[in-house]
């Protein structure tokens, strides 16, 4: 049996790069396999947050989920800090963890930066706990991005470790869900940087929750070039923001660059901006509407949260009282 699991950070200001290389994925994957979405809270809390923030980030980031297609019936999505057993286990896979395979995590020591002396102790142990979420539900797959397939290699080994350790082949080594070409989506503004929440611009960005007026004046402004479209993909070479541009039609209406290539060949970036536009407000609009009316009815998203943290939970006590016999531990 198939179970896929997966995390996401609650940060604010989701985006079009957000939708087409992660969660529009997570969308296609409900239909074919066991999925649980978690909002890692805990994560989260590994840099300083904002409290209200943090609130108001894990709720917008439900809400964006559901309006873009996760089914919260099909799917469990629930918020990691409700379900303590990830804690639990992460102190458990600790004991068994190597200083050393954490001190490889290149991710760290981006996070750490120059003063690594004063990274917190929870920024280091941070994949520690990513392999608790998964392996908590003894997970097969976990679709990551290219940032997060060293964390998961990790979470493979401590997998490994754990079974070695105790004699017993308890948790299944989780396999990396390929996606299908995920969209790098760069910024509206630069085509050589990825489009970014932190971007100070906001013009850089299509935000899941632009309006429609907001979405068409982001794309008129977007930067391109003077020459028109070419007939074929290698005519987009260094042509960032146009490559950029092209890409994102691909992506919103589900073919390749090369037929969006040949179908405006030759026409000016003012006339496929027009296309483009109509495009992106009938793809993007009603997430945005639906994300507003989610957020709108207070108790609603808190609601669904819930219900994921219960079903998460069944899951969860079941496999921590298991874990608990195989290492020693009296059960609660
Ligand atoms: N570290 C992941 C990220 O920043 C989020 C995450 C936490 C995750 N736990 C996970 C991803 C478990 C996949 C599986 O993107």
């Amino acid at each position: 049996m198939n179970r896929i699991f997966s995390g996401v950070q609650p940060t604010g200001n989701l985006h079009l790069g957000n939708y087409l290389g992660a969660i529009r994925n997570w969308v296609t994957l409900q239909e074919d396999f066991e999925c649980i979405f978690c909002i890692v809270d805990l994560h989260a809390i590994t840099l300083p947050q904002n409290p209200e923030e943090l609130h108001a980030h894990t709720r917008e980031v439900t809400a964006a989920y559901i309006a873009a297609g996760i089914d919260p019936e099909k799917c469990i999505i629930f918020n990691q800090s409700t379900v303590p057993e990830h804690s639990e286990l992460a102190w458990m896979l600790a004991c068994i963890t190597p200083l050393g395979w954490l001190n490889r995590m290149t991710q760290f020591k981006e996070k750490a930066g120059k003063h690594r002396e004063n990274a917190g102790l929870g920024l280091y142990a941070y994949p520690v706990l990513m392999a608790a979420d998964i392996l908590l539900y003894r997970a097969t797959h976990v679709p990551v991005g290219d940032d997060q397939k060293q964390h998961l290699e990790l979470s493979r080994d401590i997998a490994g470790a754990f079974n070695r350790q105790y004699g017993i082949d308890y948790f299944p080594l989780p396999e990396p869900q390929i996606l299908g070409a995920a969209t790098r989506v760069m910024s509206l503004r630069d085509g050589a940087s990825k489009m970014s929440k932190s971007d100070g611009s906001d013009y850089s960005r299509l935000n899941l929750t632009d309006d429609d007026d907001a979405i068409a004046l982001k794309i008129r402004k977007a930067r391109t070039d003077a020459d028109p479209l070419p007939g074929t993909s290698a005519g987009l070479e260094g042509r960032d923001e146009a490559a950029n541009l092209v890409g994102i039609y691909a992506a919103l209406s589900e073919t390749s660059v090369e037929e969006v290539c040949r179908q405006f060949a030759g026409k000016m970036f003012s006339q496929f901006k027009n296309e483009l536009s109509d495009l992106a407000v009938e793809r993007m609009g009603p997430i945005a509407r639906k994300i507003r009316e989610l957020t709108a009815e207070t108790g609603h998203v808190d609601g669904i949260l819930r219900n994921g943290a219960e079903r998460a939970g069944v899951i969860a006590k079941r496999h921590l009282g298991e874990i608990r016999d195989i290492v020693g531990l009296l059960r609660t």
